[in-house]
């Protein structure tokens, strides 16, 4: 029988390319999402990907009541924890909501999970729990830090699933936590079929979505955030990851935690990235070859909070996951603008 897994925020970017590979790998998939950062739209084209109706709630994961009747009308096998806020700007400005919102919801989600006893959880953590790293690559036994509320929730919470995963070993727990931090590193890229990618509210804050932008006209000039670090152009450093291979790492990160044996407890992080660094030059210079478009750029000041360089060392998901990037720069351009021109305006065009 198909293991059933909960996915909070699979309307999202990264959770609606997961619900694909998840349902694709053979998982009965549940999606709750308040839609908060995206759009019922994004549901519907993944089950127009996977060809069957997902089974979707709207609801707040902070909703103990609402994600408790969930609980009670699916036997859940496996929870996948994508739903939180994300912009680092923003959480500077709004630091309760982002504390409340990323916070609130994993305490409200990992009682619920042992009020039923479910105890396999991947989380969805971020290289930037990394802070500005003494070098690269970055193996996850580095030091931790936080630079931004955002980060800091992000530490937070891996703290907290560290913390659980102790006290099962203080309680000689019957059913311990089996729980995998996977720390992505720069997402990118969308679904080979253009139908489900990145549909950013307003002006976008990363450098892909706003490179494409600029490059379908929709924006004017692209702002290259200083060319003076200390990396082989002067410009930023970065670990983009195609999103299909980010999903996959969860498929597989969901089979090692599902193979473990009842009374085996472990809480594990894991680095998702390529292993390769790119410069923001390098990524200009690739998009206007893979996709012949023009990008009309200049350089201006460093992003306050921005670091050098971050890419990661995967050895360890390459190890325990058998996961492996399996997609290039020309494959994470070439997918961004398939989207990028089939949905000019993101999931306000409908197919
Ligand atoms: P996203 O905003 O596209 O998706 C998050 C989803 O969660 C949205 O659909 C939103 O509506 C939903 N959501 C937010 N708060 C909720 C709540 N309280 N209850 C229910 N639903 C809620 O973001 P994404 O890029 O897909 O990121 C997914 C996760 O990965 C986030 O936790 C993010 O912090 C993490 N992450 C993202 C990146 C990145 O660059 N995209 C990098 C590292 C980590
Ligand atoms: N950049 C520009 N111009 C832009 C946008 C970005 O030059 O308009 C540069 C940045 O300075 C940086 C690189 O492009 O050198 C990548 O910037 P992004 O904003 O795309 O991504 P970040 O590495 O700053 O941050 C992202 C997520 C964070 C997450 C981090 C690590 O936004 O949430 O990756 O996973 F924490």
């Amino acid at each position: 029988m198909n293991k059933t897994v909960l996915v909070t925020g699979g309307a999202g970017y990264i959770g609606s390319h997961a619900c694909v590979e998840l349902s694709e790998a053979g998982y009965d998939v549940i999606v709750v999402d308040n839609l908060s950062n995206s759009q019922m739209e994004a549901v519907r084209r993944v089950e127009q990907i996977i060809g069957k109706p997902l089974v979707f709630y709207q609801a707040d994961v902070r909703d103990k009541p609402a994600l408790s009747d969930i609980f009670q009308q699916h036997k859940i096998d496996a929870v996948i924890h994508f739903a939180g806020l994300k912009a680092v700007g923003e959480s500077c400005q709004q630091p309760v909501a982002y504390y409340h919102n990323n916070n609130v919801s994993t305490l409200v989600l990992v009682e619920t999970m042992a009020q039923f006893k479910v105890s396999h959880l991947v989380f969805s953590s971020s290289a930037t729990v990394y802070g500005d790293p003494q070098s690269v690559p970055i193996t996850e036994d580095f030091p931790l830090q936080a630079t931004n509320p955002y980060g800091r929730t992000k530490l937070f919470i891996e703290d907290i699933l560290r913390d659980l995963s102790q006290a099962d070993v203080l309680n000689n727990a019957e059913l311990p936590w089996k729980i995998a931090l996977l720390r992505y590193f720069n997402p990118v890229g969308a679904h080979s079929s253009g139908l489900i990618g990145e549909s950013p509210n307003g002006i976008p804050n990363n450098l892909m979505p706003y490179l494409s932008q600029v490059a379908i006209g929709k924006l004017e000039k692209l702002s290259v955030f200083g060319d003076d670090y200390a990396t082989r152009d002067g410009t930023g450093v970065r670990d983009y990851i195609h999103v299909v291979d980010l999903a996959q790492g969860h498929v597989k990160a969901l089979d090692y935690l599902l193979a473990k044996a009842t009374d085996e407890g472990l809480c594990e992080a894991f680095n998702l990235g390529t292993g390769q660094g790119n410069s923001v030059l390098e990524m200009i210079e690739t998009f206007q070859s893979v996709t012949g478009q023009m990008v009309n750029y200049q350089i201006v000041d460093r992003r306050p909070g921005d670091i050098a360089e971050c890419y990661a060392n995967t050895d360890l998901a390459e190890k325990k996951l058998g996961w492996k990037a399996q997609k290039n720069l020309h494959d994470m351009i070439t997918d961004t603008w398939r989207w990028q021109t089939k949905n000019p305006n993101g999931y306000e065009e409908k197919l």
